[in-house]
């Protein structure tokens, strides 16, 4: 008798969820809170398609051993956290040559004004008008392009629901208008429109800093770091400098708005009580707050660091989700050429 829980995803797996993770540095808290997790819930009832945007990292990355360790530490990460390779289609989008023809067909329904507003190019080109340079100072056209190939990414396997942190809340807004402006040319409902898929709570995650967690700003919390370099990290989140006999405002305090992600609610409450009454020591709650984080993934880092020391073992993995992602790609493709009358 097959299992009733696989029977269950099997009559819904129709609907399908999508997304993907840059392989430009270590993976971190703000990751695993505001995308990962909520992915992996989402693999749960939907078909899953997630992969490592590897040409998206091309846009920074330059190096190429650091490429393939990126890459294999988002894979590492996955697996860790319990991805299963038979449930999920898990690929390297360089390996979906499709992709990129999709990408050239997509970016000619995409107005370049679109672009000239995407929230990274249009960061980049601010900071360089603000400092007196040419506004395209340092951009690649890889990075100016970078929505429409995500566009691709998404709009080849008929995705509904893309799982995301906020930051990327435009960049699907953006895959919405391609999808419509081709279908409207069409005349026909080709490309199916897909949602992003925020968990509010988790939306944005601040870092050490405070500021949002972010590669780019130098202030994640790692996920699988060794202890002493976790611990290391944690000991540099920035706080003021009230004594621990002051009364404190918890939700103002970085510490805390990590810790609360990782707490039970009886803890919670407990911390939330000392931080406002007094007698909270920033370094007690740092220590708390670093043995949190030790029982949540210690298990997990195991786990990462033996992928990590079998690469042929994932690259085994990729190749067999890359065929599956292609089964698909494959046919999508000839129905995009057919469509604009290519084949
Ligand atoms: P980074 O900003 O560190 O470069 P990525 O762009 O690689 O992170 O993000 C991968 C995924 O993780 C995206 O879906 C993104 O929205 C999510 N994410 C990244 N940072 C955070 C954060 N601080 N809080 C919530 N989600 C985040
Ligand atoms: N742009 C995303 C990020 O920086 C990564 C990504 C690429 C993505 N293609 C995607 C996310 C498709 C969701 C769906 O995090």
């Amino acid at each position: 008798m097959a299992a009733p829980a696989k029977e269950a995803k099997e009559t819904t797996t129709q609907k399908i969820a999508l997304t993907g993770i840059k392989p430009s540095g270590t993976p971190h808290v703000g990751n695993y809170l505001g995308m990962i997790k909520p992915a992996l819930k989402l693999a749960e009832t939907f078909q899953a398609f997630y992969f490592i945007a590897d040409y998206h990292a091309l846009t920074t990355v330059n190096d190429p051993a650091l490429m393939k360790q990126y890459v294999y530490e988002i894979v590492a990460t996955w697996l860790a956290l319990g991805l299963d390779p038979d449930e999920v289609i898990f690929y390297c989008q360089s390996d979906i040559p499709e992709i990129f023809e999709l990408t050239w067909v997509l970016s000619c329904y995409t107005p370049k004004g679109l672009l000239n507003r995407a929230h990274a190019y249009k960061a980049k080109a601010d900071a360089n008008r603000e400092e007196g340079r040419d506004e395209d100072a340092g951009v690649n056209a890889g990075l100016f392009s970078y929505p429409v190939l995500m566009a691709a990414d998404i709009l080849m396997f008929n995705t509904e629901v893309v799982p995301v942190g906020q930051d990327q809340k435009q960049h699907i807004e953006i895959t919405r208008d391609i999808a419509a402006a081709f279908n409207n040319n069409y005349g026909k409902d080709v490309l199916t429109i897909p949602d992003a898929h925020i968990v509010e709570d988790v939306a944005t995650i601040p870092g050490i800093d405070g500021r949002k967690m972010s590669k780019s700003y130098g202030n994640v919390v790692p996920l699988f770091a060794p202890p002493k370099k976790l611990r290391k990290q944690i000991m540099r989140i920035v706080t003021n400098s009230q004594t621990p006999e002051e009364p404190k405002d918890p939700d103002v305090d970085n510490i805390y708005n990590i810790y609360k992600y990782f707490a039970s609610p009886e803890d919670l409450a407990r911390v939330r009580k000392t931080y406002l009454e007094g007698g909270l020591a920033y370094g007690t709650m740092k220590q708390e707050l670093f043995e949190r984080l030790e029982s949540t993934f210690g298990e997990a880092r195991e786990q990462y660091d033996a992928y990590m020391a079998d690469t042929a073992k994932m690259d085994k993995i990729l190749a067999q989700g890359a065929e599956k992602a292609r089964d698909i790609a494959t046919p999508m493709m000839h129905k995009v050429r057919k469509t604009v009358g290519m084949q």
